[in-house]
């Protein structure tokens, strides 16, 4: 389904007329991935926005990598996307804890049994059990955990290993004054900023911070002679 006929936008920072623009001269096409897209728009579980999702795909066609793992698979859209940038052999591990959104995972997933393993139960729970390396991580989950999630993937990334992680900015929330956001959200903007800035400033990561879609923040293992791995 094509996103620019849903009712149910994902969430964007950027500026309309530019998004707009984007949307306008970007084709749409049909992929595997589809009918995942379809039902979680339709439901309306949220997803990569389409732009995100381009940038995740280019990503994945310059890393080519062989194991990739996701926090945060919801009905599979994304994982079933990601499948489609494996190399012969390849494997993604996803991970998702919401028993509704595992029902309906297991569904779309099911005709990729051997290439995507899903794992239920919380990220912080399944992370140390599973056995690197990882070439790519998508973290697109709980937004208060993303420290705790790099904390847990570090020591688990190969050289050059890209980690993508989505809804960093959150509307927008994440860059405004404390005062500005709802009270409710402030612990978890700044513990948004707090994980952005331990991020950007990690000298082991080439980075960078993207007001595409949510907001994405990218960050790159550096290589062992510390060149990046780009
Ligand atoms: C934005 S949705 C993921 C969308 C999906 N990546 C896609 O584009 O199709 C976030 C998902 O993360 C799950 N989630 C949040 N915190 C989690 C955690 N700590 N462990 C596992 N799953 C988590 C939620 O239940 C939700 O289904």
């Amino acid at each position: 389904m094509d996103y620019r006929n849903s009712d149910e936008l994902p969430q964007s920072v950027g500026e309309e007329y530019l998004l707009n623009f984007i949307r306008e001269i970007t084709p749409y096409t049909e992929d595997a991935a589809s009918p995942a897209l379809e039902h979680s728009l339709a439901d309306g579980v949220p997803v990569l926005s389409e732009e995100t999702k381009n940038l995740l795909g280019t990503m994945l066609e310059i890393r080519k990598p062989g194991r990739i793992l996701e926090i945060g698979t919801a009905y599979g859209f994304s994982a079933v996307y990601m499948s489609q940038f494996l190399p012969q052999g390849g494997q993604i591990d996803t991970i998702e804890r919401n028993p509704v959104m595992i029902r309906e995972a297991r569904i779309h997933l099911a005709p990729f049994t051997g290439m995507i393993r899903l794992h239920e139960g919380a990220a912080q729970g399944i992370i140390p059990e599973l056995t690197g390396p990882y070439d790519f991580v998508l973290i697109d989950a709980g937004m208060g955990q993303y420290a705790l999630f790099w904390e847990e993937i570090r020591d688990k990334l190969s050289p050059g290993a890209v980690v993508f992680c989505d809804n960093v900015l959150h509307g927008g929330l994440v860059a405004m004054d404390r005062y500005e956001i709802p009270r409710r959200q402030r612990t978890i903007h700044q513990r948004m900023r707090d994980f952005l800035t331990e991020v950007l400033a990690d000298q082991a990561y080439q980075s960078a911070l993207l007001p595409v879609g949510d907001g994405v923040l990218i960050a790159v293992r550096k290589t062992d002679n510390g060149k990046d791995a780009l």
